[in-house]
């Protein structure tokens, strides 16, 4: 048996993973798969009645879960952040879920700003989920602060100095550092290779910016060098901008791409715009060998929570993604199937892709492909 925490949150997250939930029975059923699961009511209205963001109990039952499922967070009650922050980013820190996994596809009869005919989008994002620009090294100083911080500030910004910043000067300024470490690029870079093998993907693109961020990006793109030399996989180095450019020029020439956190934060929603929109984009927060947790890109969407308009196909791919994480690929395969068919046969369609059909007219429709199967 295993075991999956549900999380459904604020706005349309839980409208969204009542569908993923329906789509996950449907499946399990059909190949006779255990799962249990456990539903935890984090998000505002928890945080509005108790005061609390995310106890540590939570965490530790969380722990013992072999997966867990999340819709959204974020609510306009509370202060941008403490939700977002309090839960998603913690459990990301605590369970070290160091691979952010976006797959970017374009379906048919999904509608693409760059869509023309015959467009064959399929790239897979393995992200740095971790380090980078979101260590939370930086800050901001004002003259006339304590020596100690302005020495810190020195220090951190001599490099500046000599393009003529200088420190005396200024009324404020703010820094942040990026950290890339060896062991940090190695592992999502050896995830990256290990993926591309096991799928059979024969290009892997490694996206920095080592010609100007040379410390960070310089490290990055080594640890690509050596990890890549052990597997006979075609590679390639690509700057950020190139990739962007690329990715709305032709797209097709992608197939795995393997980022640092920040250009991956940034990319990705690209991706998602690519592939039809927000609400048709899944992803996964990997520990290989701890808990995952899995998620569709999009928040909370307060402007459309409550009205059954929200698109659950980026929460439904969210679970398949679970599936076949938990090593479940037949599975997985007949929830994405099931996607595709309903998508490819354009009735069913929800408000963002330009139809009428509801959340749960949404999840119907895939459920019957399944069934029917
Ligand atoms: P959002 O992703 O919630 O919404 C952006 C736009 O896309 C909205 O117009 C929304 O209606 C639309 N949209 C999103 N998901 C959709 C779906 N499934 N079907 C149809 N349309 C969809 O981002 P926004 O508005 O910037 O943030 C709202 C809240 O969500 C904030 O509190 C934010 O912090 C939080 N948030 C949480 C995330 C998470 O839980 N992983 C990720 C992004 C934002
Ligand atoms: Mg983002």
């Amino acid at each position: 048996m295993q075991k999956i925490g549900v999380i459904p949150g604020d706005g349309i997250g839980p409208e969204v993973i009542a569908e993923s939930k329906k789509v996950l029975d449907r499946v399990t059923e059909k190949h006779a798969l255990d799962f249990e699961y456990e539903s935890f009511p984090l998000g505002a209205t928890h945080y509005l009645k108790t005061g609390e963001v995310i106890s540590e109990e939570t965490i530790q039952r969380l722990s013992r879960k072999d997966a867990i499922l999340l819709g959204a967070m974020g609510d306009p009650r509370v202060k941008p952040g403490v939700l977002e922050k309090g839960v998603l980013l913690r459990l990301r820190f605590h369970f070290d879920q160091y691979v952010n996994l976006r797959p970017v596809k374009l379906y048919d009869g999904v509608p693409s700003p760059i869509a023309g005919p015959g467009r064959k989008i399929d790239m897979l994002f393995v992200r740095e989920n971790t380090e980078d620009f979101y260590v939370g090294l930086g800050a901001r100083v004002k003259k006339g602060l304590s020596k100690t911080s302005m020495q810190i500030t020195r220090r951190a910004y001599e490099a500046k100095f000599d393009i003529g910043v200088d420190l005396s000067d200024e009324e404020e300024l703010a820094y942040q550092i990026g950290v890339i470490s060896k062991h940090g690029a190695k592992r999502v870079i050896e995830f990256a290779f290990q993926l591309a093998s096991k799928k059979g993907i024969d290009l892997v693109t490694s996206v920095d910016k080592a010609n100007v961020l040379t410390e960070v990006y310089g490290l990055w793109r080594e640890t690509f060098k050596e990890v890549s030399a052990n597997y006979n996989i075609r590679k390639e180095y690509q700057y950020v901008d190139a990739v962007a450019l690329h990715m709305v020029r032709n797209p097709e020439r992608f197939k795995l791409l393997v980022t640092p956190n920040l250009f991956g934060d940034i990319l990705t929603d690209l991706g998602a715009a690519l592939q039809g929109g927000l609400g048709l984009a899944p992803s996964g927060n990997i520990n290989p060998s701890g808990v995952s947790m899995f998620e569709p890109v999009h928040g909370s969407a307060p402007d459309i929570a409550g009205k059954g308009m929200a698109n659950p196909i980026g929460a439904i791919l969210s679970a398949g993604l679970m599936l076949e994480t938990l090593g479940h690929p037949e599975a997985a395969a007949s929830v994405e199937g099931s996607v595709k068919s309903v998508l490819a046969a354009g009735k069913t369609r929800t408000p963002d892709m330009g139809g009428k059909s509801t959340t749960s007219q949404m999840g119907d429709a895939v459920i019957a492909v399944l069934t029917g199967e």
